[in-house]
């Protein structure tokens, strides 16, 4: 595609990520001719604000996606699998937040400042990776400059946003009633109540114990680093934060991985930044890093417990780098390279 200025479709608009997903190619200026915002039914009509314009949110069919060269899929795996053929058909390019295309072996899973090169195999379909996925990538990465990887262990705490805007509604309506001293409504869409509790589980649970949140870690991070053998176990946590994913992460290396070459890797990886003073308190949390669109590093120490090994602690905005930001720098990323 020659023209500066591509039109653009996002099925899911009115979603907890298509909202923030405005916002973000507001503030990185993301070329953009004509935009669509489609969902279902349900929120056709509603007015969403972009660039000082209002504009009405359509329900997603075929015609309405005629004329789009580039369509964001941010709405559930059965709108990416019935949409992305028609979107190919139609000669333009999905990039889908779902999980419904990652592991499929002909579609780029791209976190750009990782494997930025992967966009140019792909076939009209590319997918983000799971908002736990991408800064996890990005911090193995940095470190693997030192040594090689042989093991990973992570527990995540993830924030309800990462469900979607109803989770964050059930969250707010618990602890709503919990300030009143009301009894706290029922949940719906988690299997317990999210606020005042955590709750070891994040998506459904496999035949092996592990959830599909964890598989989707495994599977992903060894995809974009392309290392499919790397050795890796993750528990999930939900836990009643709105917006920031947090991860305490032990990485075994090959080889001698000095502390001080690690934190200089970290440091000189583009999209993330090092946050690590302990004895002033100064580490990422969701709070303090909500709104920024890099990935945070913090308590950064040996791990005594093997070989050539370190503990650390990553956050992330799940909604900005962890879905919105990181599919419009694929955009942007085939731009670049003129794979629009
Ligand atoms: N939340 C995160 O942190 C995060 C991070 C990475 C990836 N993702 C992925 O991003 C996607 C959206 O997540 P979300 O958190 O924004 O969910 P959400 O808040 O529940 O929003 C879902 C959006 O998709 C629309 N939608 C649902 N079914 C559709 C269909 N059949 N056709 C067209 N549109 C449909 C909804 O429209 P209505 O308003 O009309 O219902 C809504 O706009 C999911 O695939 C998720 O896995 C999310």
């Amino acid at each position: 595609m020659s023209r500066q200025q591509p039109n653009v479709a996002v099925i899911g608009a009115s979603g907890a990520v298509g909202e923030v997903f405005l916002r973000v190619a507001e503030e990185r200026q993301f070329p953009i001719g004509g935009l669509k915002l489609l969902a279902t039914k349900r929120s056709a009509g509603r007015l969403l604000r972009f660039r000082g314009e209002t504009l009405a949110v359509e329900e997603t069919t075929l015609e309405a996606l005629r004329g789009a060269d580039l369509v964001f899929c941010s709405a559930t795996s059965a709108a990416s699998r019935q949409w992305a053929p028609e979107v190919t058909k139609l000669g333009a390019v999905m990039i889908d937040d779902g999980s419904a295309f990652r592991m499929q072996a002909n579609v780029p899973l791209v976190v750009p400042e990782v494997n930025g090169d992967d966009v140019d195999w792909h076939e009209g379909i590319l997918a983000i990776p799971n908002c736990t996925t991408t800064p996890l990538v990005m911090a193995l990465h940095a470190l693997r400059q030192v040594a090689p990887l042989r093991r990973v262990v992570a527990a995540t705490y993830q924030a309800v946003s990462g469900t979607g805007a109803q989770a964050v509604a059930e969250l707010q309506a618990q602890l709503g009633a919990y300030g009143r001293g009301e009894p706290l409504p029922a949940p719906s869409v988690y299997p317990h109540q999210i606020a005042l509790n955590v709750m070891p589980q994040v998506d459904v649970f496999g035949e092996d114990g592990y959830t599909a949140e964890e598989a989707k870690m495994c599977n992903e991070t060894r995809k974009i680093l392309h290392l499919p053998e790397l050795a890796f176990s993750a528990t999930c946590v939900r836990v009643p934060t709105i917006v920031g994913h947090a991860e305490a992460v032990h990485v075994e290396f090959d080889g001698p991985a000095p502390l001080v070459e690690l934190r200089a890797a970290l440091e000189a990886q583009a999209g993330l930044a090092l946050r690590d003073e302990p004895a002033a308190s100064v580490y990422p949390t969701p709070l303090n890093t909500a709104g920024d669109d890099r990935a945070f590093v913090g308590r950064l120490r040996v791990d005594p417990s093997v070989e050539h090994g370190v503990a650390l602690w990553c956050v992330t905005d799940n909604l900005r780098k962890g879905a919105a930001t990181n599919a419009i720098q694929i955009a942007e990323e085939l731009i670049r390279r003129g794979k629009l």
